[in-house]
C-alpha cells in the first residue's frame, strides 16, 4: 500500500515528462515559429489591405536587395551555383531563415554577415519583396530518376512541404528550387555537419541515399 501513492506521482511525472517531450516535438515541426508566424501574418493582412503601404514595402525591399542580385538573381532566381532560388519562397520561412543565420542556428559566414546587419522589419520587407516574386522551374538534375523522386515526394514529403511543393505555414517551398542545392541541403541536413541543424529533416534526410536525393532533386526542380 505504502508503494502506491510511488507509483501515482511516477506516473504522473512520467505524464508531465511526456507532455513536455510531445509539445516540444509540436514545437519543432510548426510550433518553434508560430510566434513569428502569427506576427507576420498579421503585418501581411495589414499590408495588403493598404495599397500605399504594399508600395513602398516593394520599394523598400528593392533598395535592400541590390547587394542579393549578384548571388540570388535580379528576378530571385539564383544565378550562382549553391545558392537558393528566393522567389515566391514563403516569407515566414525567409524571415525564419534570417532569424536563424544571425543565430547561428543555421551556418553560412557570409549569409550570417548579412542577416546580423538586418533588423526585424527589413527581414520583413526583404521577405515580402522576394515572396512577391513570380517562381519558375530551375530545371535539370538527372531527369532521369524523375518518377522515382516523384514517388518518393509525395511519400515523404507533402505533409510538410505542401502537395504541390510549394510550402505552407512556415515551411519551405521547395517547387522550382535548384537541383545541387536541394542536393547539398540534403546531404548537410543528412550528414548533420552543424551547417544545418533541424531534427525533423535529419530525421527525414537519415533515410534517403545519394540516388534519392538526385530523384528528389530533379523532380522537385520541375515544378513550378
Ligand atoms: C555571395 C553570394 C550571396 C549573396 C550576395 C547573398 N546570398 Fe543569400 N545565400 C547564398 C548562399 C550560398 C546561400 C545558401 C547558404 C547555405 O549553404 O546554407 C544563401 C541563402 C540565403 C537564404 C536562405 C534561403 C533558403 O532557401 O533557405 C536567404 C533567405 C538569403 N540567402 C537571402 C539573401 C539576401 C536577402 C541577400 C542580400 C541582402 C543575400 N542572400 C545575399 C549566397 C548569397
Ligand atoms: C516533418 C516535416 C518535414 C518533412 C516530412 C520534410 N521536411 Fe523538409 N524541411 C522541414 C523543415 C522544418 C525545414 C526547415 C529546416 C531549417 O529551418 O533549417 C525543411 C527544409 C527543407 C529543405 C531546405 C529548403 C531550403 O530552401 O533551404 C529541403 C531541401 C527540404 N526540406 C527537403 C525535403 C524533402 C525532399 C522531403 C521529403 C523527402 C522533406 N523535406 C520532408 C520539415 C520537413
Amino acid at each position: 500500500m505504502r508503494l502506491f501513492p510511488g507509483v501515482v506521482s511516477t506516473l504522473v511525472v512520467a505524464g508531465l515528462v511526456l507532455a513536455a517531450v510531445s509539445a516540444q516535438a509540436d514545437k519543432g515541426v510548426v510550433g518553434e515559429n508560430l510566434e513569428l508566424r502569427q506576427t507576420l501574418e498579421k503585418r501581411m493582412d495589414a499590408i495588403r489591405a493598404d495599397r500605399e503601404a504594399y508600395e513602398q514595402i516593394m520599394n523598400d525591399g528593392r533598395d535592400r536587395t541590390i547587394l542579393c542580385k549578384t548571388c540570388h538573381g535580379e528576378d530571385g532566381m539564383a544565378v550562382k551555383e549553391g545558392t537558393p532560388n528566393l522567389a515566391g519562397q514563403n516569407p515566414v520561412y525567409i524571415v525564419d531563415q534570417f532569424q536563424r543565420f544571425g543565430d547561428g542556428r543555421r551556418y553560412d559566414f557570409f549569409m550570417a554577415q548579412l542577416a546580423k546587419s538586418f533588423d526585424d522589419e527589413e527581414k520583413i520587407k526583404i521577405a515580402l519583396y522576394y515572396a512577391s516574386m513570380p517562381n519558375a522551374a530551375s530545371g535539370g538534375g538527372k531527369v532521369e530518376l524523375m518518377g522515382q523522386g516523384k514517388a518518393l515526394f509525395e511519400r515523404s514529403c507533402t505533409e510538410c512541404h505542401g502537395s504541390d511543393g510549394k510550402g505552407q505555414e512556415g515551411y519551405a517551398r521547395l517547387a522550382g528550387q535548384r537541383p545541387e542545392y536541394v542536393t547539398k541541403m540534403l546531404k548537410e541536413f543528412k550528414e548533420r555537419t552543424g551547417r544545418r541543424n533541424n531534427p525533423w529533416m535529419s530525421g527525414v534526410a537519415l533515410k534517403l541515399s545519394d540516388t534519392d536525393m538526385e530523384a528528389l532533386a530533379a523532380y522537385i526542380a520541375s515544378l513550378k
